[in-house]
């Protein structure tokens, strides 16, 4: 029995699938490696020295993902496969809407073959558009500002819609807020490829040199110091969330049931730059430039359905979100630069 960790080399993945092992399931996962690298899946092993299984594939190639559900007996499936840039989708919507949702409908469509009807889906807390009031709870109206966004909510209202049609179905969507940091054992981390979009991998590039400067963008914002606020959540209690919701489903709950993972706590711009100074004892340049356009002024999420129904709240504080994404950053100035020859199946 197995847990499938789709897009499992990935930012995400390679988290989550950390504390998987480290909570006893055996877990098979697939990635294309089209934003994540193969070294990846061999610091998994460092870090937890259990063995899995793995498969380079794209997750809409319907042969390849029946070998992995006929190979494998899998229990529950974490979908985690799935582009993820917002301004890259406002320019490529095509290259979004076919990898996201055609692939998911591909893997839903193998799950029901299999008979798998538990799944936790990585949303995102973009499904909320431009929301007036914070914190931000799981019943507030849903919209999307861009394609990336769009893509993740129709896929909510796809499974909103399989469950409709059987109510065998388990399924917890996760809205990721702004995941940062990295394991604390500084051998995974976040390694974009090229210029980094978001703001952590960016902050520790200029902190080790390899970028200039920070370009902050936008302090006329209605917030404290006028930049921007977010809900920074460190990966590895997100990852811990995913653990908490396979335990309900693999206790049977059945229905469509979406949670916040988020601290509950916004930082700005500033702060977080602050923060990470002083943590990392580097200075941090920054120019303010204009507003990046589609960003919202504050963002941060009520976590209490989270902490009632799953028992899961984040425990990591701002300071050691900047530590541990420090350490990767020093420990791995090119991200996961070797990319070795790996075994396809580690069982
Ligand atoms: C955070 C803040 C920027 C970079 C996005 C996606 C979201 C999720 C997380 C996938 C904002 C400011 C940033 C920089 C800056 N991705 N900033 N200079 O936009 O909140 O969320 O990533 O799931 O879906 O929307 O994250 O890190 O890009 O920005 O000033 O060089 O930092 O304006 O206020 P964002 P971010």
């Amino acid at each position: 029995m197995a847990i499938l960790v789709t897009g499992g080399s990935g930012f995400v993945g390679v988290h989550t699938s950390v504390e998987l092992l480290n909570a006893g399931y055996d877990i098979v996962m697939f990635d294309n490696f089209s934003n994540s690298k193969p070294e990846a899946l061999k610091r998994v092993y460092e870090i937890t020295n259990k063995n899995f299984r793995f498969y380079e594939m794209d997750m809409r190639d319907k042969e390849k993902l029946e070998v992995v559900f006929s190979e494998n007996t899998i229990d529950a499936v974490i979908h985690l496969a799935g582009l993820k840039a917002v301004g890259e989708s406002v320019h490529m919507p095509l290259k979004y809407y076919d990898n996201n949702i055609h692939g998911t409908i591909t893997l839903i469509e193998m799950m029901k073959k299999y008979n798998v009807k538990k799944l936790v889906f990585s949303s995102s807390a973009t499904v909320y558009g431009l929301q007036s009031i914070v914190p931000i709870s799981e019943n507030f109206s849903l919209e999307a500002t861009n394609p990336y966004g769009r893509s993740k909510l129709m896929i909510e209202e796809i499974l909103r819609d399989l469950y409709i049609s059987d109510d065998e179905w388990g399924i917890i969507p996760l809205r990721y807020f702004n995941p940062i940091g990295a394991h604390e054992s500084g051998l995974i981390g976040e390694s974009p490829n090229g210029v980094p979009n978001n703001l952590m991998p960016y902050i520790t590039q200029v902190a080790s040199g390899k970028l200039k400067e920070m370009l902050v963008f936008g302090n006329n914002y209605p917030t404290p110091d006028g930049t921007g606020v977010r809900d920074y959540i460190h990966v590895t209690d997100l990852a811990l969330g995913h653990v908490k919701a396979i335990e309900r489903l693999m206790a049977g709950v059945t229905g469509v049931n979406a949670y916040n993972l988020g601290t509950g706590r916004g930082y700005s711009v500033l702060e977080l730059i602050e923060t990470f100074e002083e943590v990392s004892g580097r200075k941090i340049p920054y120019t303010i430039v204009d507003r990046r356009p589609g960003d919202v002024a504050i963002c941060y999420a009520d976590p209490t359905k989270a902490k009632d129904e799953l028992g899961w709240a984040a425990q990591r504080g701002i300071e050691e979100m900047c530590i541990d994404a420090w350490r990767w950053q020093i420990n791995n100035p090119n991200g996961y630069e070797s990319v070795l020859e790996l075994e396809r199946s580690w069982v």
